[in-house]
C-alpha cells in the first residue's frame, strides 16, 4: 500500500501546537487540510497562524507565493466533526488523554469511511488503549511527530496490537512522501526515543544526586566530551521540568515501575518547588533577568607528565595514545595482558572509566569517555581520598597538555558520560530484542528525534561490542538494585563477541 494520494483530504484534530504543526506539514505537502478544535474560534485561529508562517516561508524563499495561496486555499477550518466525512487520514492531536482520544475517535468512527486511516499523536498513551475503542482497530496507528513538527523530520510510526501492516505501511508511506524521515515501532511505552533517551536524564541526575558534580560541570562534560548537542540540565530547563518528568513517569509506572526508568528523586523535589525551568525563570540554572550562568569546576593548570607508559592498547580511548605523542610526551608501550592503563611517573594510574570505583585500587585515576578524544574540548577525571595527590596532578597535566579543559568530578562509577552511553546503548539493545524496532530506526530516531551525536548501536561498534556490557556488569556489582542490570540481549551481544574473537572460556 503505498502513500496517499495527495488529492485526499486530511483532517487535522486539535489545533494547538502540534496541530499546527502537523497541518503545516500535511498542507505544504500538497494535500486540503481540514482543521477542527472543540474550543469555539480555535480552528481558525489556527489556520490564520499557519497562514503567518507561510507567510514567512515565502519571506525567506522557502516557498513561491503562489503555493502559499494555492496552500491558503487548500486550508479549511471546520466547524463540525462531520465535515470531515471524506477525509482519507485524520491525525488527532488534543489533550493527551486516554478517555478524551477515545471518545473522539469513536465518534469519528461514525463519521468517515472504514477505509479512513485514522492516527493518534500521543507521545506517552498506548496506541493499542486507544484504538481499543474503536470497532475497525485495524486502520489505527501512532503517527508520532517531533517539536516543531515542521521542522524536525523524525516521525515515529507506531503500531498498536490490532493495527494491520497495510496501515501501517499506509501511514509510513504517507509520512515519507510529506518529507519526513519515519520510523517504524511497535506500541511499547515511550515508543523509540522516549524509552531509550531516559538514562540521558536520570545518569545525568544520579551522578548529581551522588554529589559527583554540579549541574554546570555535568552539562559541560555531556557536551564537551561526550559530543551531546546540550546537557541534561539545560536541556531539561528547556524542555521544563513537568513535561520531562511527567515522560519519565509515564514510562516508568507503563513498565510497571522497572527500576530502570525510576524518576530522580532531585528532579521531584525541582518540580514540587514549583522551579519548572525556562519558562518560570528558575530550573536547574537562574534563568531570570541578569543572572549569571554558573561556570563548570575547571581545574588549575598542571605540569605535564615527563612520560607515560602504555600497558595495553587503551581501546576504545586508543586514539589518546597518538595525541599525547602529539603533545611531545614520550610513550612507552608495554604488551599487558591483563588490563589497559597508562602508568604515570608517580606510580599512579590512569584507566578508562570502567564501572568501578577509585577507591577500589591503589592509586588510580579514572577518565571518562569521550566521543572523539581528539575533538573533546574537556574531559572529567575522578579520583578517591586514596589517590595520591601528585597522580591526580599529573593525570590533570597530562590532559592539559593535549588541550583539554579538566573536571575533577566526585569518585563516581561509571562517571558521566561512560555510564549514559552503556546505558543507551543496553535500553536500544534490549528494545531491539523486544521488536520494538530495526537496529536502524533506533539509530536513526536517537539522531534525529533527540540529536544524539551518533546512534547507539553506531555508538555499541565504535566502542567495541562488549564494552558497555562489561561496564554495566561493573555497575550492576556495585549497586545491585538492577537499574544498571544489563539487558539479555546485551549479554548475549557481548558473549557472541568473545566468541568470534576467541576469548570465551
Ligand atoms: N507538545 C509537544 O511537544 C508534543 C510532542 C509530540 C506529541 N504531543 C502530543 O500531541 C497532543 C497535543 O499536544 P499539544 O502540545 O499540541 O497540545 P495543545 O494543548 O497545544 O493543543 C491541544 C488542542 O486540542 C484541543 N482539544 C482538546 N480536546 C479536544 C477534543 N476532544 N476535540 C478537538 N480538540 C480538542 C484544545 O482545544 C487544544 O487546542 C498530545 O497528545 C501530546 O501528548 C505533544
Amino acid at each position: 500500500m503505498t502513500a496517499l494520494d495527495l488529492s485526499s483530504p486530511v483532517a487535522v484534530v486539535g489545533t494547538g501546537t502540534m496541530g499546527q504543526g502537523i497541518a503545516q506539514v500535511a498542507l505544504v505537502a500538497g494535500h486540503p487540510v481540514r482543521l477542527y478544535d472543540t474550543a469555539p474560534g480555535r480552528a481558525r485561529e489556527a489556520a490564520d497562524a499557519i497562514g503567518g508562517r507561510l507567510d514567512r516561508l515565502v519571506e525567506k524563499e522557502r516557498l513561491t507565493a503562489a503555493d502559499r495561496d494555492a496552500a491558503r486555499a487548500r486550508l479549511l477550518p471546520a466547524g463540525n466533526l462531520s465535515e470531515l466525512a471524506d477525509c482519507a487520514l485524520v491525525v488527532e492531536a488534543v489533550l493527551e488523554r486516554l478517555d478524551v482520544k477515545q471518545e473522539l475517535f469513536r465518534e469519528l468512527e461514525d463519521i468517515v469511511t472504514d477505509d479512513c486511516l485514522l492516527a493518534t499523536n500521543t507521545s506517552s498513551l498506548s496506541v493499542t488503549a486507544i484504538g481499543g475503542a474503536l470497532r475497525v482497530p485495524g486502520r489505527f496507528v501512532g503517527l508520532h511527530f517531533f517539536n516543531p513538527a515542521p521542522l524536525l523530520p523524525l516521525v515515529e510510526v507506531v503500531s498498536g496490537f490490532a493495527t494491520d501492516v497495510t496501515y501501517a505501511t499506509r501511514a509510513y508511506e504517507t509520512a515519507r512522501a510529506w518529507g519526513k524521515a519515519p520510523v517504524a515501532c511497535a506500541d511499547t511505552p515511550g515508543f523509540i526515543v522516549n524509552r531509550i533517551a531516559r538514562p540521558f536524564y536520570a545518569e545525568a541526575f544520579a551522578v548529581y544526586e551522588a554529589q559527583g558534580a554540579d549541574p554546570a560541570t555535568i552539562d559541560a562534560v555531556l557536551r564537551e566530551s561526550g559530543g551531546f548537542r546540550m546537557g541534561a540540565f539545560e536541556l531539561t530547563d528547556l524542555i521544563g521540568q513537568d513535561v520531562n518528568e511527567s515522560v519519565t513517569r509515564s514510562v516508568w509506572q507503563s513498565f510497571f515501575q522497572d527500576v530502570r526508568f525510576t524518576p530522580s528523586l532531585a528532579q521531584r523535589r525541582l518540580v514540587e518547588s514549583g522551579r519548572l525551568g525556562r519558562k518560570t525563570g528558575q530550573g536547574w540554572y537562574d534563568h531570570r533577568d541578569g543572572a549569571e550562568r554558573p561556570e563548570p569546576d575547571t581545574a588549575e593548570r598542571q605540569q605535564p607528565p615527563a612520560y607515560v607508559v602504555a600497558e595495553g592498547d587503551l581501546a576504545p580511548a586508543g586514539d589518546l595514545l597518538a595525541l599525547i605523542r602529539e603533545a611531545g610526551i614520550p610513550v612507552r608501550e608495554e604488551d599487558e595482558d591483563n588490563g589497559t592503563r597508562l602508568v604515570l611517573p608517580s606510580g599512579g594510574q590512569l584507566v578508562l572509566a570502567d564501572g568501578q570505583t577509585s577507591v577500589e585500587f591503589r592509586d588510580v585515576v579514572y577518565f571518562d569517555l569521550a566521543l572523539d578524544y581528539r575533538k573533546a574540548t574537556r574531559i572529567a577525571l575522578s579520583a578517591s581520598q586514596d589517590t595520591a595527590p601528585q597522580t591526580l596532578a599529573e593525570a590533570t597535566g597530562l590532559f592539559q597538555a593535549l588541550g583539554k579543559k579538566v573536571s575533577v568530578i566526585g569518585d563516581v562509577p561509571g562517571m558521566i558520560v561512560a555510564r549514559t552511553v552503556a546505558r543507551i546503548i543496553d535500553l536500544a539493545h534490549d528494545a531491539v530484542a523486544k521488536g520494538v524496532a530495526t537496529e536502524e530506526d533506533v539509530d536513526t530516531a536517537m539522531r534525529l528525534g533527540v540529536n544524539y551525536p551518533l546512534g547507539p548501536f553506531e555508538w555499541s561498534r565504535r566502542l567495541g561490542r562488549s564494552w558497555a556490557y562489561a561496564l554495566l556488569d561493573d555497575l550492576h556489582l556495585r549497586d545491585p538494585s538492577g537499574r544498571y542490570a544489563p539487558s539479555l540481549a546485551l549479554y548475549r551481544h557481548a558473549h557472541a563477541s568473545d566468541k568470534r574473537e576467541g576469548t570465551a572460556s
